[in-house]
């Protein structure tokens, strides 16, 4: 039987919680298909800094590098929002995120039939559904820029810096190419080339990519007008490509049309099979501890890993399609509660998926 070593990183607020629903799901699907999985656990985030002093511990990284993939919970919360940046929790998840290499992340937004009441578009505007996968460059941009605090003429400021390598560019733009080639062949490209210059070469090097992949449509839009265009007609997209900072706001976006942030996964992929997968929402300090956080966020995340680090395709369908059965059933954590439905806790979601297996 195979076995796949798999590191959590739990991290802060709800993290823990709808990890464990996650480690639920991958241990009843690996029963149903064969595989088991060795767990370890490392710390990160709030979790960390309270254990250790930082927020992403060496012995962390160590652990991520030597496992097939890695499971992340949340990072962040009140209690630790006076420090300083690089002592912060964030600082933890974008040094895990550099420390392996994961340069592109994937954040599909999509509406499960089901949830349609859930999203606050009109139904004309939406359709029969909205598929749209976000590929957010994560390893570079303003998050990794030069910054810091000056002085100019006696006055007190500070500043970030946008820069893109040409090369980081590339890398991105394939995997964007290469995704479009196995969904609907549409590619809109977000830029803000009407003023930053890192956007003109960002689009330059898009359009160079095109002649090598014919059969894609490839858009340009600019920053503002995307947002805009998410919610005036979202049919209109397959993948979007963008930069780090301008990913980070149209995921969020792309998530609320999805009807909610508690439903939307991730993966950051480097140049490897090693990834790591997340939710996309935060760590919802508000809600932790109450057993009332959604958890299909974080297991369809793990469906995401079964695809793309251990090559579990099937295993990744019956995930996708158990979160489906549970939400036909009429089972629905509090953030997607309507009418009609049934209210149930983090625990019983979990429990409920793995048995829908
Ligand atoms: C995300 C989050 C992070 C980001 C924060 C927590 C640093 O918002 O994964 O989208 O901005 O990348
Ligand atoms: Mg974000």
């Amino acid at each position: 039987m195979k076995t796949y070593n798999i590191t959590l990183l739990k991290g802060d607020g709800i993290g823990p919680e709808i990890v464990d629903q996650a480690v639920k799901v991958l241990n009843a699907v690996g029963k149903k298909f064969d595989f088991t999985v060795n767990y370890t656990d490392a710390l990160i985030g709030g979790a960390a800094i309270d254990a250790t002093g930082e927020p992403l511990p060496q012995a962390t990284i160590d652990d991520c590098l030597a496992s097939d993939a890695v499971l992340l919970g949340a990072v962040g919360g009140y209690k630790w929002d006076g420090l300083s940046g690089k002592q912060r929790p964030e600082a933890g998840l974008l040094g895990i995120r550099a420390a392996l290499g994961l340069f592109a992340n994937l954040r599909p937004a999509k509406i499960y039939g089901p949830l349609k009441s859930a999203c606050p578009l009109r139904p004309d505007i939406i359709g029969d559904s909205m598929d749209i996968m976000v590929v957010r460059e994560l390893t570079g941009g303003i998050y990794f820029g030069e910054r810091g605090r000056t002085e100019k003429d006696g006055v007190e400021g500070a500043y970030d810096t946008e820069y893109y390598s040409k090369p980081e560019i590339v890398r991105i733009a394939k995997v964007a190419f290469e995704t479009a080639m196995k969904r609907g062949k549409k590619l809109h490209s977000i830029d803000k080339a009407n003023v930053l210059e890192s956007s003109r070469l960002w689009r330059e090097t898009v359009n160079e990519m095109a002649k090598e992949y014919p059969e894609v449509e490839v858009n340009h839009l600019y920053i503002d007008n995307a947002a805009m265009q998410l919610v005036r007609n979202p049919k209109q997209f397959d993948v979007m490509v963008t930069s780090n900072i301008f990913g980070d706001i149209l995921s969020d976006e792309a998530s609320q049309i999805a009807g909610s942030i508690g439903m939307l996964a991730s993966a950051s992929l480097g140049e490897g099979t090693r990834g790591l997968y997340e939710p996309i929402h935060g760590s919802a300090p508000d809600i932790a501890g109450q057993n009332i956080a959604n958890p299909l966020a974080t297991i369809l995340s793990v469906a995401m890993m079964l695809r793309y680090s251990l090559n579990e395709d099937a295993a990744a369908d019956a995930i996708e399609k158990a979160v489906e059965k549970v939400l036909d059933d009429g089972l629905r954590t509090p953030d997607i509660y309507t009418e009609g439905t049934t209210k149930i806790g983090t625990d019983a979601m979990g429990d409920a998926v793995a048995a829908a297996l």
